[in-house]
């Protein structure tokens, strides 16, 4: 069985083809490498033994669309290209809503064209905007506070009225929280270019000595210890909650909705000694303002893919980041082009 997997070989998308192929099912990628490098097929190679079918090109583009629902045979679709940093969404917010709801457009386009109904999107905590309280279920109110979280909203809202419309379809929405660490074998794991905006590659480049300093982003929240709570999610336990994902819901026609977090609250600063412990490196950090647009905590309540898909997230803070040290020592400067 072929999945096709859009953004394949970015970060959260290599993952989930190893999951992918360690099922039984064959990725074939579509990704125009704005944001990940071709090398990614030589890793996924190298720890799988299968080299996943790979087109080079834009989900915009429904030309290279139909060629290749015309050259394979796609059972769905998992659909990950996206531009995704919050902070440049508010400065390029043309090109976050041109690249994600138009390019979602082509997509879902092209596989009506195709007779493929059968959809996952990687949705985002984002789309529950400031939680009245934690932990978020999947039926708490949805709003949002950037660009790059309007897209999110909005493609949800397309799904939703295309399902409503269309039975056929099988739309399966899944809700991220902050997905961190790497393969466990250090040969795959998270490359952001340029400074990082996330909390994990950060700590990383910092240890590794790329960067002086971390900033920890305010330390006023109305927090244990006043810094932010988040929910980190191993990406293998996300990668495997998409295969539970399709195999339960993949094929089934409806709306699918799915918090995929680990569940646990976990600090700014309980992160960074989590990963002093696991790399024996302090971590030099000071404590500046807060960065507009976080809130205070944001973690799941996964039981409800639990109960359903039979899938939790069973890798600990420790193995998260355990694996991202291992992957950044062993790739200091991220993947060869
Ligand atoms: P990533 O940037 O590593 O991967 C996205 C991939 O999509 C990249 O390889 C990029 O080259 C490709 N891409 C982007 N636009 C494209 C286009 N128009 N045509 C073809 N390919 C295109 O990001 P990621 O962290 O793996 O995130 C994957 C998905 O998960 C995104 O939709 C993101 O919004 C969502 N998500 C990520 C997080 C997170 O913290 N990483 C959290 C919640 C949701
Ligand atoms: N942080 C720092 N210093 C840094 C980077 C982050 O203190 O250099 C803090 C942030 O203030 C936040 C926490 O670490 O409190 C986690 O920040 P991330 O940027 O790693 O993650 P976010 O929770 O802000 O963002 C993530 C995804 C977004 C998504 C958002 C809401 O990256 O795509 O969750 O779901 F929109």
């Amino acid at each position: 069985m072929k999945i096709l997997v859009t953004g394949g070989t970015g970060y959260i998308g290599s993952h989930t083809c190893l999951a992918l192929i360690a099922a039984g099912i064959e990725p074939v990628i579509l990704d125009n490498l704005c944001n990940s490098k071709l090398s990614v097929l030589n890793r996924i190679e190298e720890i799988s033994g299968k080299r996943p079918l790979f087109y080079q090109g834009d989900i915009r583009d429904s030309v290279i669309l139909d060629r290749i629902f015309q050259e394979q045979s796609i059972a769905g679709v998992i659909h990950f290209a996206a531009l995704k940093a919050v902070g440049e969404s508010t400065q390029k917010p043309f090109e976050y809503y041109e690249n994600n709801i138009a390019g979602t457009l082509s997509l879902l386009g092209a596989m009506r064209r195709a007779g493929c109904f059968h959809f996952i999107f990687s949705s985002s905590a984002t789309v529950y905007g400031d939680p009245h309280a934690v932990p978020i279920t999947e039926d708490f109110p949805r709003s949002t506070m950037s660009p790059y979280g309007q897209t999110k909203l909005m493609i949800e809202q397309m799904l939703e009225d295309m399902q409503t419309a269309d039975p056929r379809w099988s739309m399966t929405l899944l809700r991220y929280f902050n997905p961190i660490g790497a393969h466990a074998s250090g040969k795959m794991g998270e490359d952001p270019q340029g400074i990082p905006n996330n909390l994990m590659p950060y700590i990383t480049q910092v240890a590794i000595g790329r960067r002086d300093c971390l900033n920890i982003f305010g330390n006023d929240y109305p927090t244990n210890d006043g810094t932010c709570v988040r929910d980190y999610i191993h990406v293998m336990d996300l990668a495997e909650g998409h295969v539970k994902a399709w195999q339960v819901c993949g094929e089934k026609a409806g709306l699918h909705i799915y918090n995929l977090g680990a569940g646990q609250g976990v600090s700014v600063l309980e992160m960074v000694r989590a990963f002093a412990r696991a790399s024996g490196m302090e971590i030099n950090y000071k404590l500046v303002d807060r960065r507009p647009g976080d809130v205070a905590e944001c973690w799941a309540d996964p039981a409800k893919a639990q109960r359903e898909l039979g899938w939790k997230a069973t890798r600990t803070l420790d193995d998260m980041t355990r694996d991202s040290w291992l992957w950044q020592q062993t790739n200091p400067n991220g993947y060869e082009a």
